[in-house]
């Protein structure tokens, strides 16, 4: 943040202001569950103060939210004096404030600049801190963090927790200290989150932001039969107090918790110096989905006790360690209007218009509302301030409306009274509204751009904004019609030159072998993705088998419920939807018959490249291997089966040397190709 010059004067205010609005904020999230801003705006207001303390430390005082922790006990709980107090942690937002903290280490300990200083890496988990105490092994008290001194005994509630230990663990070469204090996170699976935010808006009730302020309210009941209902886990990250046992390194701690029977953080790591921290920084942020739990950064701790001593802690956080945190995903911001888009199968989806923002690195602009019940529940008006969130690919939702901050202004959200697009009438079905109008030019744009996705047909260079254009210039009025486009209408696009229009048509050339699977995918038949198709293609074999089938012959196949054996049988019915696969076949679409594929040697082949290859790129090899049965993996593992070796070939050869895998040249490869396309009667 830049430091902005600013009078005596203006600070004071200022910081009257940010305790206020902080002193707020914390009594929303702590003592409420239910935040009107986002994690990442309460941290700004947060470094804001921080800063502006720092310039005038004569305005500090000891009731101000940067000298404490966390929140008052609540009505109701017994108080609970924490022997250590529980600290929080200084943040880091990027690259470099988390060098900054290595920097800042060295400095304070007076040590070369070029130091490696062993940390322990682990995954910060975004749920509530616990202590729990056990005296001889036997778990006594547990309590939340509360104001970091004085927390809640939420002891009967923590006891329903699965992976709690109640006893410990008896270890040969680890004794059972008399007293431990067990630090770590309560928290609630991504998952169960979801499933118990379903249930509650179900039975009429709010629904939680995120899964930390579930696992909050699910654990802070005064009734622990509720917290029992609900899925927690506890995993450790370190202790306060222990009698009889010494520890060295931090991960030493961790060790041992998970000999007496914690879940600890995973994966960790000890690393040397602060650019193999990024590194395990950097990959945690890819990985971030893929863990059961919510993770907000990475936690980076000096993993040698005696610095810890040396290092020492200021009155909220220890200098020995930091929160590097991931970018945020939720922000709040602004509805400026809804705009309705519709679907390929005419269902008419209302999107919020945003003031812009940046939510997990990307500039957000439009959210979905989903339909109608989504609207209704979340009870949002044009005008209203939310919190968006944003998470992996996922399309930006809206979490919920911060009714708080109403002006009085805000306009309701009506529902469309015509198609927006060819202005047919709209029926409602459900939560849905739909489009009529079978011809309707945004479904089949949709269509289109649904066909040619990487997952059906994969056209490359036929994205929404190409469907759209064809779509208007009349150059397509079905799916059939892309496989009988020409240049010269290519060259008529605004955008298209000589290069692109020959790379599409190149594309659409390309895509006239799929498998059956993808082609059936590929056909946007409602309730029919990209799951279903491969079932289908597995149980019918072949094309005609597949498009003669009967009612009942597709409700006795597992997986295929009546609903989807209707909306198939329905989709066959319409002569319109037979002539246009027709007029596909006649262009010269042949979707490959599951056998057929069987005839190829790479039919059922996992196949990986390393190094270049002279005859073509990487993207046709693979869609050569693709169209002939086989699947190309970017790295190689026990379930390789052939890697083709190009020139400069990088590790994945020395890979697929150490684990034995079959490796052939380009030459050999060429050769399969040729023997895969005379089997599956490709002239090409
Ligand atoms: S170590 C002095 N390690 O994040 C506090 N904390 O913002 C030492 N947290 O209060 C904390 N995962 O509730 C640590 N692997 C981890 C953590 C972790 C989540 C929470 C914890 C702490 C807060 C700090």
């Amino acid at each position: 943040m830049k430091k902005k010059k600013i009078s005596k004067e203006e600070a004071k205010k200022r910081i009257e202001e940010l305790r206020e609005l902080i002193n707020y904020h914390n009594y929303r999230y702590y003592v409420l569950n239910d935040p009107v801003i986002s994690d990442a705006e309460y941290d700004e207001l947060f470094r804001e103060l921080q800063e502006l303390e720092e310039m005038f430390p004569e305005f500090i005082t000891p009731d101000s939210p940067t000298q404490r922790v966390g929140a008052p006990v609540k009505e109701g709980f017994r108080p609970v004096r924490h022997s250590v107090p529980m600290l929080s942690l200084q943040d880091a937002r990027n690259e470099d404030e988390i060098r900054e903290f290595d920097a800042r280490i060295k400095r304070f300990l007076n040590l070369p600049m070029n130091t490696l200083i062993e940390y322990s890496v682990e995954p910060k988990y975004d749920g509530l801190s616990c202590e729990i105490v056990y005296r001889n092994g036997r778990l006594e008290v547990a309590s939340t963090r509360g104001d970091g001194y004085v927390g809640e005994d939420v002891t009967p509630n923590v006891k329903t927790i699965k992976t709690v230990p109640l006893r410990l663990i008896k270890n040969e070469d680890l004794p059972i200290p008399p007293l431990l204090e067990v630090r770590g996170e309560v928290l609630m699976p991504k998952k169960d989150f979801e499933e118990l935010n379903k249930e509650l808006i179900r039975r009429g009730e709010k629904p939680f932001a995120n899964p930390r302020n579930a696992a909050s309210g699910s654990l802070r009941q005064l009734d622990p039969s509720i917290t029992a209902q609900r899925r927690l886990d506890f995993i450790t990250w370190g202790v306060g107090l222990v009698e009889g046992v010494t520890f060295k390194k931090h991960s030493e701690i961790i060790e041992a918790l998970g000999k007496w029977g914690f879940k600890t953080a995973n994966p960790r790591a000890v690393v040397k110096g602060i650019d193999k921290v990024i590194e395990f920084y950097k990959k945690m942020e890819s990985i971030r989905d893929d863990f059961e739990y919510e993770l907000d950064g990475v936690v980076v701790k000096v993993n040698d006790l005696d610095l810890w001593e040396k290092l020492g802690t200021t009155a909220r956080s220890p200098r020995y360690a930091i929160a590097a945190k991931f970018k945020p995903r939720q922000r709040t911001t602004r509805i400026l209007d809804v705009v309705y888009q519709v679907g390929r199968t005419g269902t008419i989806t209302p999107v919020a218009v945003l003031e812009p923002v940046e939510v997990g690195g990307v500039v957000v602009s439009r959210a979905t509302l989903h339909n109608f019940d989504e609207v209704e529940r979340l009870g949002v008006m044009i005008g209203d301030k939310v919190l968006v969130q944003r998470a992996g690919d996922v399309i930006p939702e809206i979490v919920m409306v911060i009714k708080e901050e109403r002006t009085g202004k805000e306009r309701p959200i009506t529902p469309p009274k015509e198609c927006p697009v060819c202005k047919a009438e709209v029926v409602r079905e459900g939560a849905y509204y739909k489009c009529v109008n079978a011809s309707c030019p945004a479904k089949l744009v949709q269509a289109l751009r649904h066909m040619a996705s990487r997952r059906a047909l994969d056209i490359e260079g036929l994205g929404e904004k190409t469907a759209r254009l064809l779509v208007e210039k009349g150059f397509v009025k079905d799916l059939a019609d892309i496989f009988y486009l020409t240049k010269e209408q290519l060259l008529q696009l605004p955008g298209f030159a000589e290069k692109s229009a020959d790379n599409l048509l190149k594309g659409i050339e390309r895509a006239k072998n799929p498998t059956l699977a993808k082609f059936i995918y590929a056909l946007g038949i409602p309730n029919v993705g990209e799951y279903t198709a491969g079932v289908l293609a597995e149980h019918f074999k072949s094309w005609e088998r597949f498009s003669n089938a009967s009612f009942d012959e597709l409700i006795s196949i597992k997986g295929i419920g009546p609903e989807t054996a209707m909306s198939i049988v329905k989709f066959f019915k319409e002569p319109r939807n037979r002539e246009m696969i027709e007029k596909m076949f006649k262009a010269g679409v042949k979707p490959q018959a599951v056998e057929e594929v069987k005839g190829s040697p790479f039919a059922g082949k996992v196949v990986v490249f390393t190094g270049a290859l002279s005859s073509m790129t990487r993207d046709e090899a693979k869609s050569w291997v693709e169209r002939l049965g086989g699947k190309v993996s970017n790295s190689v593992s026990r379930k390789t089966d052939l890697v083709v070796v190009g020139e400069n070939p990088g590790s994945k050869y020395q890979r697929a040397q150490q684990l034995g895998i079959k490796m052939i040249n380009e030459e050999e490869f060429l050769k399969m190709l040729e023997e895969g396309k005379k089997a599956l009667g490709i002239k090409e």
